[in-house]
């Protein structure tokens, strides 16, 4: 007996000091409980309602240095902070009166069919989360039938990612613009090989990256290995080395996108990387809403794609009507790979579910006839 009460207060006792109390980071309070979580340990999928709750659950869950590598920005992470806010500074017009019985949520990319307009966008080492990396990514994407586009940076190579990809998935892959040319050649090749379909070229590392303050305390930054000298001539001069269609990633001015429509590049891929590079530079919306005042041209001549901060199907739908083709999720994927194949399958559902519900809402039934009637963007100035 005695035995029997001194197990029960010590399991009380042990399970008070492992309860948790998490920061939310100033996130959404969309009620999540997490009181009977236990720190370190996956909480269950069920708990799991939107991609914020993602972000707590990875939390919980990860290495202090794995969480801050994830989630970090640049500096003041200024530009990461104004990336989750832009989209409440949107205002979204819902029309009634429309016939939404039938929703088409497909789109192309690049000619390719699929079944969103958003994909998962290149996140480096996603084996800090599950230790099926980037399979999982692959693989629930494929199921889903929407892009993955791999990093370069992944811990799986790029021949183990195309193999966990389903039967006729369209994969695009990343690049970055190394100093090393044998090695952007080696790179290009294999990824050919291996079946992807087009290079997402990061062109916003000139040299360099950004000085991510929370992941600097775990680990020592280190040169990216990207070349400095990277100019409008290494651009266009870049497309001799693939016969693959090649879209600039990271593209956060309305000049430079006019730049790579004067080259002819098939589209062009507006980000700034999560706020982890340039602290301080505008997000998707703004440098959208430039395009639009100054080189309007662009989405007439090129596909453009967007990212930064899109957390909820409005912010992707928000991104769409500005004029974006496809909108990237750059965290959230990672996060939601805690739980591995499971849990980025639960994203895109939860996402998906958002984005059609908020359609339907808006009284669009096709996403590609979505255009700047149905936002406001009188409070934002550019
Ligand atoms: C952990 C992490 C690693 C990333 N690694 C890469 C990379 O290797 N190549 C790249 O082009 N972008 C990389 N990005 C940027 C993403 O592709 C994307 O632009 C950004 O995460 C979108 O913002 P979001 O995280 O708010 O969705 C990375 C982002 C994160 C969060």
């Amino acid at each position: 007996m005695l035995s029997f009460i001194l197990l029960a207060l010590l399991s009380s006792h042990l399970h008070r000091a492992t309860a948790v109390t998490i920061d939310m980071e100033g996130l959404p309070d969309t009620g999540l409980d997490t009181s009977s979580w236990t720190a370190g340990v996956l909480p269950p999928l069920e708990d799991i309602w939107d991609l914020n709750d993602m972000q707590i659950a990875a939390k919980n869950v990860l290495s202090g240095k794995f969480y801050a590598s994830y989630r970090t920005g640049a500096l003041n992470e200024f530009t990461y902070q104004a990336n989750l806010g832009i989209y409440s500074k949107v205002k979204i017009n819902g029309f009634g009166f429309r016939d939404v019985s039938n929703l088409r949520t497909s789109t192309t990319i690049l000619g390719h069919n699929l079944s969103w307009p958003f994909f998962i966008a290149p996140a480096a080492e996603a084996g800090h989360a599950n230790e099926s990396a980037e399979a999982s990514l692959a693989s629930a994407a494929g199921n889903a039938g929407i892009l993955y586009v791999p990093s370069i940076s992944s811990t799986l190579s790029i021949e183990e990612i195309a193999k966990a990809g389903v039967k006729g998935q369209v994969m695009f892959h990343q690049e970055y613009i190394w100093a090393n040319t044998s090695r952007v050649i080696d790179e290009l090749d294999r990824i050919k090989a291996s079946g992807y379909k087009a290079i997402f070229l990061t062109v916003d590392n000139t040299g360099i990256t950004g000085i991510r303050t929370r992941s600097l305390r775990f680990t020592v930054g280190s040169e990216p290995g990207h070349a400095a000298n990277f100019d409008l001539k290494s651009l266009a001069a870049f497309r001799n080395l693939t016969t693959l269609p090649i879209v600039p990633k990271g593209i956060k001015t309305w000049q430079d996108a006019l730049e790579c429509l004067h080259l002819g590049f098939p589209a062009v891929y507006i980000s700034n990387h999560g706020g982890r590079v340039l602290d301080g530079v505008p997000t998707a919306v703004e440098i959208l809403m430039d395009i639009r005042k100054h080189a309007p041209e662009v989405f007439a001549g090129m596909e453009v794609y967007a990212d930064g901060g899109v957390r909820r199907g409005t912010d992707a739908l928000i991104l769409l009507a500005l004029g974006a083709r496809a909108v990237g999720l750059g965290r959230s994927p990672m996060f939601a790979n805690i739980w591995g194949e499971a849990g980025v399958s639960r994203m895109i559902d939860l996402f998906s579910q958002e984005m059609k519900t908020s359609m339907q809402l808006m009284g669009v039934s096709d996403v590609r006839q979505l255009n700047t009637s149905y936002v406001n963007t009188n409070g934002i100035v550019v």
